[in-house]
Formats: C-alpha cells, sequence, structure tokens
C-alpha cells in the first residue's frame, strides 16, 4: 500500500469516534518503533517530519525509510506528514517529495498573513491532491481567567473563517497544551468548552492537537534514576487526550514522550554497563521503550484495531 493521505483517516477517526496518533520521526530506531507498534496494534498511523528532522536525518534518507516502513508493513495505512513547515518552499519541497500531507504553521503572524500564507500552500497542495494543516492560536496555556484565555487560545468565530478562507482539511487549535515536558503551570487544564464551541461552528472538521504528550512519571522517574535532570515536568492527562479523541480531535500530536522514553532507556544502558560501547546495546532497549509507549497511545487515543 502506498502512503495513505490524511484526508481519508480524518473521515474515518471522526465519524468513528476516535484520534489518530501522529508521531515524530528523527532516525531509523524511532521510525521502526513507531512502525512496529503500528502493526502490533492495527492503528493507523502519521509519521511526522519537522524541518529539524528533515535537517538531522537528510531529506533523502528520510524518504527511504519511511519507504521501507511502508514496504514492511503493506496493510497498514501510513501517512507522512510534514510537521510545522514554516515557509511555503518547504511545504512545496515536501509536496514535491511525496508526503501525503503537509503542516503550514504561521500561526505566529497576525490573522490576515496566516490567512495568506496558508491559502498558497493550500493552492499548491491541493493541486497534487494533498491535503494541508494549518494552525490558529498560540500554543501555550495560560491562566483561568477569561481575559488571559482569549489571548492565546483559538478564537472558535475566527477558526470558522480561517477554515473559510483558506479551504484547509485540518486545524490546528490552542486550547491549552503546548509543546515540550513543561506544559502546566499549576494544575493541568483543557478548555473543552472551547473545543466544543469549535467543533459546534466547524461540524464534521477535523482538529489537531499539538503539544500532547503526556510526559508520564514512570518514564521521567527512568531518566531521573540514571542520571537524567527533570524536575517537576508535567504533561497532559492521559483522560483529556481519551475525550479528547472522542470529540473533534482526529489527530494528536507526540514528541516528547517518545524523546523521554528512548534517553530514559539509553541511560540506563549507560549507568549499568558503563563498559557497553556497542550501539546496537543501547539503542535496541531505546527503540522497544519507544514502541511500547506508541502502543500505549494509540490504545489511549482509540485508533489501535482500526487498521
Ligand atoms: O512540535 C515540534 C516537534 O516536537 C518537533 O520538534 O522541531 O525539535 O524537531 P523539532
Ligand atoms: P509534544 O511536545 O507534547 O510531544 O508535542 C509534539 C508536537 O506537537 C509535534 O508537532
Ligand atoms: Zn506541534
Amino acid at each position: 500500500m502506498p502512503l495513505v493521505g490524511t484526508r481519508e483517516m480524518f473521515k474515518q477517526a471522526y465519524d468513528g469516534g476516535y484520534a489518530v496518533g501522529a508521531f515524530n520521526v528523527n532516525n531509523m530506531e524511532l521510525l521502526q518503533a513507531i512502525a512496529d507498534a503500528g502493526h502490533e496494534e492495527r492503528a493507523p498511523l502519521i509519521l511526522q517530519v519537522s524541518s529539524g528532522a528533515r535537517k538531522y536525518a537528510r531529506r533523502e534518507y528520510l524518504t527511504h525509510l519511511v519507504r521501507a516502513a511502508v514496504e514492511t508493513y503493506p496493510d497498514l495505512p501510513i501517512a507522512l506528514h510534514l510537521d510545522h513547515g514554516d515557509t511555503f518552499e518547504l511545504c512545496q519541497a515536501c509536496v514535491d517529495d511525496g508526503f501525503s500531507s503537509v503542516m503550514i504553521d504561521a500561526s505566529h503572524f497576525p490573522f490576515d498573513e496566516n490567512v495568506a500564507l496558508t491559502k498558497k500552500v493550500v493552492e499548491y497542495a491541493h493541486r497534487h491532491n494533498v491535503p494541508v494543516e494549518a494552525e490558529l492560536g498560540a500554543l501555550t496555556s495560560t491562566s483561568d481567567e477569561p481575559g488571559a484565555r482569549e489571548a492565546v487560545y483559538t478564537d472558535p468565530d475566527e477558526a470558522k473563517k480561517f477554515v473559510e478562507l483558506t479551504g484547509i482539511d485540518s486545524l490546528a487549535i490552542s486550547i491549552g497544551t503546548s509543546h515540550g515536558a513543561y506544559k502546566f503551570k499549576g494544575e493541568p487544564t483543557l478548555d473543552f468548552p472551547r473545543l466544543e464551541r469549535i467543533q459546534a461552528l466547524l461540524p464534521g472538521f477535523p482538529i489537531v492537537l499539538h503539544g500532547a504528550s503526556s510526559v508520564p512519571k514512570n518514564l521521567v522517574d527512568i531518566c531521573n534514576a540514571y542520571g537524567g535532570k527533570l524536575p517537576g515536568t508535567r504533561g497532559v492527562p492521559e483522560e483529556f487526550l481519551a475525550r479528547a479523541s472522542k470529540m473533534a480531535v482526529c489527530k494528536v500530536n507526540v514528541d516528547t514522550d517518545l524523546r523521554i522514553a528512548l534517553t530514559g532507556a539509553i541511560r540506563k544502558v549507560f549507568a549499568e554497563s558503563p563498559s557497553e560501547f556497542d550501539p546496537r546495546k543501547y539503542l535496541g532497549p531505546a527503540r522497544d521503550a519507544v514502541r511500547e509507549v506508541v502502543r500505549g497511545k494509540v490504545r489511549l487515543f482509540g485508533c489501535a484495531g482500526k487498521a
């Protein structure tokens, strides 16, 4: 099976009341871990590549590694997505490279400029039948005060207008998630009423949740037990993600949890076997740890068993 577009995946996810996991790929071990987990759990997968990943692993290597995963699991629906594309040229290059989905992230620009750049990407990508994700709102958590939230979270009316003006296929929104391992200052909260309003204004339209790692204590503890320094981490509680996945959220982005799992497993080998220098002896357990995390995620998002 060739790469699958996200349009088909999202239609099924929306109708089925689940979300597809989107996992960041930077190297072979991460890719194998994600693909193996998808295969074991019979879960559709979105493999996503950031501009940094593309520079690190180099575009030819990444493209061929992803092709190898698709050939290894020909029955598994796999999409290849550009994560946080920041220029028209990068989106164009990824469309030309055969990506089956791209994101243009112009959310840091004023509304009109965000619309203009997003529209330009949509025009190009749609000519090649590639769906486009864009973002509206600033990805950060803030206090409960309505004024504070209005300043950064996605405005539902603007979201509707943005979708109509740009012709995008999915929208990343801000309702309190953020990237990395330190997501909340106080108690974690997501603005579910806002998500409900967006869903009501855009019925049937796929919503994307970035910054959705849960930063699980057990993974952080492994890192810290073997020399890591990750104090006071805070992720998105799993029950929030399960709830959002049943709503309009069709894509849930996870990178940080994979990084922490990988790093913890490597730290453990280094600490317990300081004379070990065969990379397979620490990258192997690291790959296993990432695979188990991805298996847990796809079950949580409800996409296990859907492929
Ligand atoms: O949202 C960002 C992803 O975690 C990718 O991060 O730009 O460091 O590859 P990166
Ligand atoms: P996390 O940092 O929460 O894993 O989010 C990843 C992400 O949104 C990638 O686009
Ligand atoms: Zn993101």
